[in-house]
């Protein structure tokens, strides 16, 4: 099934009546103001200030302006059809320095934004972090530091205080796996640490900061609670292989379980616990936390852009920032078609992980809170953006999710990345993901054709 040219591969498929369709974004990779309306200082201005960190030292200062563009950008997505529009808020514009008074001008914009939506007819999806911690909280030890979970349960409060008259569907958190292993083990995303020991704390207490959350806002009154993980389509190498098996199983646990197991299944995997005890031991976690951390969701948000095939090579280097303790492992570099992120693009490994999840999670309603590809893409001589790579990857995998809900997955909506091209991390704005292009020196936005398919696919409920 995987799409290898620009042409829709089969037609006249119908998605479930109320299917969502939407569009995903994040604070500070689209709103820009930086400094404005009392914003403080979070691990990404300190991060992308870092020489080296960043490409061409870019930053979210402006990105894609969206703080003072949201009510054009909001009817640009009531103009594409969109049901349901995720967005983040940013801790350091309700909590600039961390813990402390809530800064009103600051939940002011999300209360506008908010009204703005809802006045077009856009249900609004909250994430509660998207990556830019306080950079206070990172001066006293960051996700390593257990207070950081506790204050984000407060914040998590304020914020659902203000908006939850309007809002009935929150995520937590957004890829705490990135959080974790990224910012404190490889160190390739804010706040750069390059510890191990410290990505295991930190994932831990992305996990408690969650589970607190989730009893916070749920005692609050919030409909509808989740998470929303990059859940990792682990495959082996050859099937029949123990080995291959063996390192599948480590890999997934790295990256799926150390999540799924405390979130949905009762505790930490054993064989995950004892493999982050290598690193430091698990100080971090006291009697009770699982419990804190399991409590009840309503939908789990799943982020895919891309598998990962692994098999087991002695002497292989492994991935050891990203998968502590991965010597051995041998990553498969991609094979066929890529993206711009040089991802491999496998579409049925989207249908085989939606299954599994709902295999091992049953009775837990699915949503697409991220699925796109980067290309180089921009507007030709007529104007027109013809990025028909995008459609055909976007294509792809609606057809797998349609699969998995053939299969008797329930997933409930589907949001593309991303509304606007922006702010891709590390690689700063050269990645460009959206199905709507942005001019970075005059913020003009122009439809690619991918949003104008995207509007056909809304109104047909389909492919
Ligand atoms: C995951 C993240 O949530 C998002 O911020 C990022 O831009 C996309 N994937 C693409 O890498």
């Amino acid at each position: 099934m995987t799409t290898t040219d620009a042409r829709p591969a089969r037609t006249g498929l119908t998605f479930p009546p109320g299917f969502v369709w939407g569009s995903a974004t994040a604070a500070y990779q689209i709103e820009g103001a930086a400094n404005e309306d009392g914003r403080g200082p979070s691990i990404w201005d300190t991060f992308s200030r870092t020489p080296g960190k960043v490409y061409r030292g870019h930053t979210g200062d402006i990105a894609c302006d969206h703080y003072h563009r949201y009510r054009d950008d909001v009817a640009m997505m009531a103009d594409l059809g969109l049901a349901s529009y995720r967005f983040s808020v940013a801790w350091p514009r309700i909590q600039p320095d961390g813990t402390g008074p809530v800064n009103h001008r600051g939940l002011d914009f999300y209360d506008r934004l908010v009204d703005e939506l809802v006045g077009k007819g856009i249900d609004p999806v909250v994430t509660l972090y998207h990556w830019d911690l306080p950079q206070t909280f990172e001066d006293r030890g960051g996700w390593t530091n257990r207070e950081t979970a506790e204050a984000f349960a407060d914040y998590a409060l304020a914020v659902h205080q203000r908006l939850g008259d309007r809002v009935a569907t929150w995520t937590t958190l957004n890829e705490p796996w990135c959080s974790a292993f990224l910012g404190y083990s490889t160190g390739r995303h804010a706040p750069g640490r390059q510890e191990p020991a410290a990505a295991f704390a930190a994932a831990h207490h992305l996990n408690l900061a969650h589970g607190l959350a989730v009893a916070a806002l749920r005692g609050a009154g919030a409909r509808r609670l989740g998470v929303t993980l990059n859940l990792a389509s682990v495959l082996p190498l050859d099937p029949a292989s123990d080995a291959d098996q063996a390192a599948v199983r480590l890999v997934d646990g790295l990256h799926n379980r150390i999540f799924l197991g405390p979130m949905l299944a009762g505790g930490y995997p054993a064989d995950v616990l004892t493999h982050a005890a290598r690193f430091g031991g698990t100080p971090w976690l006291r009697p009770g936390d699982e419990d804190l951390i399991g409590q009840p969701i309503d939908v789990l948000g799943v982020n895919y852009y891309s598998p990962t095939h692994v098999g087991a090579r002695p002497g292989a280097p492994g991935r050891p920032g990203d998968y502590p303790g991965s010597e051995g492992v041998e990553f498969r570099a991609p094979v066929g078609p890529v993206t711009d992120m040089n991802w491999q693009i496998e579409p049925e490994a989207l249908t085989a992980l939606l299954l599994r999840v709902a295999r091992d999670h049953p009775g837990l309603p699915l949503l697409i809170t991220e699925n796109g590809a980067a290309y180089p893409d921009g507007p030709g001589p007529d104007g027109r953006v013809a990025d028909t790579e995008r459609i055909a990857y976007l294509d792809g995998h609606l057809r797998a999710c349609h699969d998995a809900i053939a299969q008797g997955v329930d997933l409930r909506g589907y949001h593309v990345w991303s509304l606007l091209d922006n702010y891709e991390w590390a690689e700063g704005y050269r990645k460009r993901f959206g199905i709507v292009h942005v001019d970075y020196r005059t913020q003009e936005r122009t439809p690619k054709d991918s949003a104008l398919w995207f509007r056909d696919v809304i109104a047909r409920n389909g492919l």
